[in-house]
């Protein structure tokens, strides 16, 4: 008897085998400003519970939320532990790299004991469960930290076959459809932040980094939105339909929402014994674009964008056409032709390629 439901293969929502080598350098980029407001946020906890790392006798746990294959795991978690060591030497730190249970933890793990590796008395380990639900038992961590995770919903709150994401504008933040996503989103938001409350020592500290839209979008937003609209009506609709599969168009589509710093805030507000002790928000550079302005070579523009999006879609494209009960072979086929195509229209859409990207960077303390 099987305890695994094997029909369902794949999902929908975890990073492709490859994201440390396409993806994790586009995240790092956002880490490498995120890192400044997670030191900080670490040294209010210690001015507040000093004890907490000064006292050898007790460990300090850390949890990684949506770690995926653990490239973008090894900054944000060395800095928290240089830190803590920097107080207390002989501090004991266990690491939680927390992912769905489909993710590939072996990449994970591999990746960040390698990262960690000159550290003595760091301990790594693991859970696989969806963190919509609390994950560690009450009153376990010091630290969550969550990067660019936290914004992907668990299902789609309204159809969506225009874009590969929804991204909230004026335009669409009112109509019905508008509204479903940011309910899914706020439902969802708040059901992290209770979890996360529960696990949370007194005094623990939450950080989260996420992609966020500006309300009225920048420009370099209102160009991401008609890049992937495009890319959506122009590449994947196209390779759908030469399958007869153009109505499964919804299912391939990601669930991640870039909604208003607002959203996020006021959920947070509303959780008691939970105090946001920053919220402030970026404009990360897309390290790709950068490097074309440099080099002005469209070609390997095209493969790393192309690459990057891979990174972050070609698993759900697969997971949600599997999802949708098509056969495995005419996932290869249909997913190898999009990755095979979109270089060339990464290349000719240069022009509305989105430069950066905004992050929000919260820091919230458990205080009861
Ligand atoms: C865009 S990747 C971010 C990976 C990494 N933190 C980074 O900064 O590059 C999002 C990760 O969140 C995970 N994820 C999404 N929803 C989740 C959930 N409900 N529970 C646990 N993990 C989830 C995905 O499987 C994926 O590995």
């Amino acid at each position: 008897m099987s305890y695994i439901n094997t029909e369902e293969k794949g999902s929908a929502r975890v990073m492709h085998k490859d994201y440390n080598n396409t993806a994790a350098g586009w995240a790092n980029e956002s880490i490498a400003i995120a890192v400044a407001e997670l030191l900080d946020s670490i040294n209010k906890l210690y001015d507040k519970n000093p004890e907490r790392f000064e006292n050898s006798e007790t460990s300090f746990s850390i949890a990684d939320f949506g770690c995926a294959t653990g490239g973008a795991s090894i900054t944000p978690l060395r800095t928290i532990i240089d830190r803590v060591r920097q107080i207390n030497p002989d501090k004991e730190i266990h690491v939680y790299l927390e992912d769905l249970p489909e993710n590939r933890f072996d990449l994970a793990f591999m990746t960040v004991q390698e990262g960690l590796k000159d550290y003595k008395g760091v301990f790594i380990m693991a859970a696989g469960k969806d963190f919509s639900q609390q994950v560690f038992p009450n009153k376990f961590l010091d630290v969550s930290f969550s990067s660019l995770t936290a914004m992907i919903l668990p299902s789609h709150p309204a159809p969506l076959d225009d874009n590969l994401f929804f991204l909230v504008n004026t335009e669409n933040a009112e109509t019905e459809r508008g509204q479903k996503w940011i309910e899914g989103l706020t439902k969802h938001w708040a059901q992290f932040m209770h979890s996360r409350k529960a696990e949370l020592k007194k005094d623990g500290l939450l950080f989260v980094t996420v992609s966020v839209n500006h309300n009225p979008n920048k420009d370099y937003q209102i160009k991401e939105n008609e890049f992937y609209h495009e890319l959506v009506s122009q590449v994947v609709k196209k390779v759908l339909a030469k399958y007869n599969a153009e109505d499964k168009i919804a299912s391939c589509m990601k669930t991640t929402i870039s909604a208003y710093k607002e959203h996020f805030l006021d959920v947070c507000n509303s959780i008691p014994d939970m105090h946001v002790i920053s919220s402030n928000d970026f404009d990360v550079k897309d390290i790709f674009y950068h490097e074309y302005v440099e080099t002005r070579d469209q070609k390997t523009f095209g493969k790393y964008v192309t690459g990057l999006i891979q990174g972050w879609w070609g698993g759900v494209l697969e997971g949600g056409l599997a999802q949708q009960g098509m056969d495995q072979e005419t996932i290869k086929e249909i997913s190898k032709e999009v990755f095979e195509i979109l270089p060339e229209f990464v290349e000719n859409h240069i022009n509305t390629y989105p430069e950066y990207y905004n992050l929000l960077t919260l820091a919230v303390v458990r205080t009861d």
